[in-house]
């Protein structure tokens, strides 16, 4: 069933407003995405009506409080194909996700000089700094797989990059960069082979693409609420639940032991054994909230309103003169986020003449600077869409694109 999608825009205030005189044009949903009223409603309820901490309080507001907590866990276990519930750990965003997932896997994996650690040229920073950490701390070494001309990741060297060596390998599922979604079951299944955990970025496929942990390949995944729909604050590690089971806290504090003495702590089961303190309550059930929003529409719809925008995109932009698209030039294994570059023009000009007509685009090295040296660019233009965007909004960026080249002659 197609998506109504000027319906789905009555639901997002933000299209209300203008933008330097100009209807808002918001092509950044990879960098973040707007909310719904749905989303924004239930987090206000949860701070006017029943606003308690989770996990400790016998009263009624806490009960209240950590039922919509951990009913929202669980929605986003079914969102993503989990077992069960207690596979999903809140965290704030990807990044503390992979964070806690690399320095927990080091110490149990006892990661130490001859262990290999492999990840890609693709990776957001997010997906590459905490690994080279890891490798630094530990001794371990670290490997990548490049990339094609066309923006794929290039698997041709996978046996050598994936060996006995190798404990972990951790890769971006979708690039925020080039909108690549790699198919990740060759990788998988030598991972598997030799032995070593799969972890993946899926920051930019769960918001977009229906997801399923079960056939992935994968045991772990991260992911942000942000850019799906909830609030800032609030993201995910996913595992399977055995792993988790063995891995070592992260973060250490309240909620996540089992007993404490002076002489020592056990810890809590997983999930709570990752989550110290007081989580982001309000977000988790926000974010429960906007799993609700993106299930009621359905995840097959979602993607293909994408799969016909960026088709859309991508014929308009290539017959715009003098722009290059980077990463692959059909919808065939790629998401709705377009790079491209205007000959001659830095993006921070294009980003502020776009501005200027209310388009908002990113510009800049996008998190993943070793994509840009892939390409041999300092930074690159991003439009990035959502179950929100329509083609008059790609229109205009293309009529955008014209003003560049008018004012950069
Ligand atoms: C592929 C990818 N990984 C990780 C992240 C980090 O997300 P967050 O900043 O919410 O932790 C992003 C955000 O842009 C991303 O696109």
């Amino acid at each position: 069933m197609s998506l109504d999608v000027e319906r789905i825009r009555k639901d997002f205030p933000i299209f209300e407003r203008e933008v330097n005189g100009h209807p808002l044009v918001y092509l950044d949903s990879a960098n973040t995405s707007q909310k719904p009223v749905q989303v924004l409603d239930v987090m206000r309820a949860h701070q006017e009506r029943y606003n308690g901490n989770v996990s400790r309080s016998v009263h009624t507001l806490g009960t209240e409080s950590t039922e919509a907590y951990e009913g929202a866990r669980a929605r986003i276990a079914t969102f993503i194909g989990a077992a069960s519930p207690d596979e999903v750990v809140f965290t704030k965003n990807s990044t503390e996700a992979i964070n806690l997932a690399a320095y927990s896997l080091g110490q149990m994996l006892r990661l130490g000089p001859g262990d290999e650690v492999v990840i890609s040229e693709m990776e957001h920073h997010s997906n590459l700094v905490p690994w080279q950490l890891l490798c630094e701390r530990t001794g371990a070494t670290l490997k990548w797989f490049g990339i094609t001309d066309d923006g794929r990741l290039d698997e041709s060297a996978l046996d050598d990059l994936v060996s006995e060596r190798t404990k972990i390998v951790s890769l971006v599922h979708m690039s925020n960069v080039l909108g690549t979604v790699n198919d990740v079951s060759r990788i998988a299944a030598r991972s598997k082979a030799v032995g070593a955990l799969l972890m993946l970025d899926c920051s930019q496929s769960v918001p977009h693409l229906p997801i399923s942990v079960g056939s992935l390949g994968a045991d772990l995944i991260a992911f942000t609420g942000h850019k799906m729909l909830g609030p800032t604050g609030i993201g995910v590690l996913w595992g399977r639940f055995d792993l988790l089971s063995q891995m070592p806290p992260f973060l250490a504090g309240g909620s996540m032991i089992e007993t404490v003495t002076m002489g020592g702590t056990t810890f809590a089961a997983p999930p709570a054994r990752f989550e110290a303190g007081t989580p982001p309550i309000t977000e988790a059930i926000g974010l429960g909230a906007a799993v609700d929003y993106l299930t009621g529409l359905g995840m097959e719809a979602i993607h293909e309103h994408e799969q016909a925008i960026t088709r859309y995109a991508l014929d308009a932009l290539s017959s715009v003169p003098d722009v290059r698209i980077f990463g692959p030039a059909t919808i065939e294994g790629r998401g709705g986020t377009v790079s491209f570059g205007v000959d001659g023009v830095h993006p921070h000009d294009v980003g502020q003449i776009l501005d200027a007509l209310g388009v908002e685009v990113r510009v800049g090295h996008h998190c993943a600077r070793p994509v840009c040296s892939r390409f041999s660019v300092p930074a690159m233009t991003r439009a990035s869409f959502y179950l929100y965007t329509t083609t008059a909004e790609i229109d205009a960026l293309a009529r955008g694109l014209d003003q560049v080249r008018k004012v950069f002659g």
